[in-house]
């Protein structure tokens, strides 16, 4: 006797109902049901099934490089054999360009790449690689069909790593849905991790997010996938690789990238740009943020100014407002600096980013500077998390901070535990070594 368990589920976003829908009662997508039958479940289970852990055999992970220095050490070191990294990442941003890259330095060894493509046609990629200065093209093997279903029984084992561009255009032909579909989405890539689990073969998969975060994007097998990498694109050409998730290492670490017409080049001392382009006016503070492992130091800019219009102006780029707004009102109201009437510009030179609450210090410090008109002591780097109570906190890395910043030049920290040491918002007047009747 067998049991079967039989439904509907939507093609859209996934959900199951025992009866068919007309309309999905979770995404409310028309005609979207799809029939399945879940797998025969056997009276007698076979036999030598559950392995006790002592007699499993263990394999050193052997790791293939990227060829590129700091993606290997965001995977925490290559990627493992076997694995399947998902390589996420707006149109554009430059996947492609750099899962070709990967192909090319894998190759340059003299190991083959399958470079599976159901995006663009097999003459797109060679003209890309011409771009890129590729060579050692004969190692790398292009796939351009977009039905893989030649992947279940295709002899595989010649090759080092097996590329998918991407998980949104390809298809098996069995199953009734257009390309970028969940059932689609979800079985393309069932169908290569197990491959690739089963030949121990890493592979890469690159998913699309588009703007609008679509359904059948890469969160639905980023369940699947051992390690998930995020590509993000920054400002001045800079993109950070991102590991959202890594199970043979460190997650949320970074490495970061310059896109050139030559492709993907990486930059190992992103402080040394900002240190290089920092000029030390009023306003324009040096702070170290920490992503992954690694502390950097980036440059904060701030104007404050008689308000043009009735109301002032609250403007930031790369700092969110809402931590601006906190910074300012408590400078305001414990350090009495009367910030609110006043017009407030925040940038973060480079157009990057942060996220960090250790930047709270170096905005309030910022601020002060530019309402003082007065530059901030040289050689400071400035970091601490600020609380309402205009306590001025630690924040984790501190070490790590006050490392980079003495190796950048940067020796003279203020923070909680830094050289000038600032526990208190009301202290901040003292950095400049004034009051603020000296306002110019
Ligand atoms: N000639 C060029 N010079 C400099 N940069 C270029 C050149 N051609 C392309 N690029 C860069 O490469 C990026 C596109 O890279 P790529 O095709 O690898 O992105 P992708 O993430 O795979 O995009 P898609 O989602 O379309 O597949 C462009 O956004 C651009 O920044
Ligand atoms: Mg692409």
């Amino acid at each position: 006797m067998t049991r079967k368990k039989r439904g509907y589920v939507c093609d859209v976003c996934g959900y199951d109902a025992p009866a068919w829908f007309g309309r999905c009662p979770s995404c409310e997508t028309w005609d979207s049901a799809k029939s399945f039958s879940s797998l025969e479940i056997p009276e007698k289970a076979p036999e030598g099934l559950f392995l006790p852990l002592e007699n499993i055999d263990t394999f050193d992970h052997e790791r293939i490089s990227t060829g590129f220095f700091e993606l290997d050490r965001a995977l925490g070191g290559g990627i493992v054999a076997g694995s399947s990294v998902l390589f996420s990442g707006e149109p554009g941003v430059g996947k492609s360009t750099c899962v070709l890259q990967i192909a090319s330095s894998i190759a340059s060894s003299g190991r083959d790449v399958l470079y599976i493509t159901g995006e663009e046609s097999a003459r797109q990629i060679k003209l890309r690689a011409n771009r890129l200065g590729l060579k050692n093209g004969h190692h790398i093997h292009v796939s351009p069909s977009s039905e893989i279903d030649y992947l279940r029984t295709a002899d595989l084992s010649g090759y080092t790593l097996i590329v998918l561009d991407s998980l949104q255009t390809v298809r098996l032909a069995e199953i009734p849905s257009l390309p970028g579909s969940v059932t689609q989405v979800r079985e393309c890539a069932n169908l290569v991790i197990s491959r690739s689990k089963k030949e121990e073969i890493p592979s890469l998969l690159i998913g699309h997010i588009t703007k609008e975060g679509l359904i059948a994007g890469p969160k639905l097998i980023e369940h699947l996938a051992d390690t998930v990498l995020s590509f993000e694109d920054t400002a001045r050409g800079l993109r950070f690789i991102r590991a959202l998730k890594n199970r043979f290492g460190p997650a949320d670490e970074v490495a970061v990238f310059e896109m050139r017409s030559d492709g993907l080049s990486e930059v190992q001392d992103l402080s040394g740009i900002t240190v290089q382009e920092f000029m030390p006016a009023p306003g324009n503070v040096i702070t170290a943020v920490v992503e992954g492992s690694r502390a950097f130091l980036v440059e904060i800019q701030s104007l404050v100014s008689k308000p043009l219009y009735s109301s002032p102006r609250r403007v930031t780029s790369g700092v969110s407002i809402d931590r601006m707004l906190l910074v300012a009102g408590v400078l305001t109201k414990r350090a009495g600096i009367p910030l609110d009437t006043l017009d407030i510009y925040v940038n973060v030179a480079g157009g990057l980013s942060l996220d960090d609450t250790g930047i709270d210090l170096a905005v309030a410090v910022s601020l002060v500077s530019s309402f003082l008109d007065k530059p901030v002591p040289d050689k400071a780097c400035v970091f601490g998390e600020i609380g309402l109570d205009g306590s001025i906190r630690k924040v984790s890395h501190m070490s790590r901070r006050t490392e980079r910043a003495e190796i950048s030049g940067f020796p003279n920290t203020i923070s909680p535990e830094g050289r000038v040491l600032t526990r208190d918002i009301s202290e901040l007047l003292k950095i400049f070594g004034g009051v603020i009747s000296e306002r110019k």
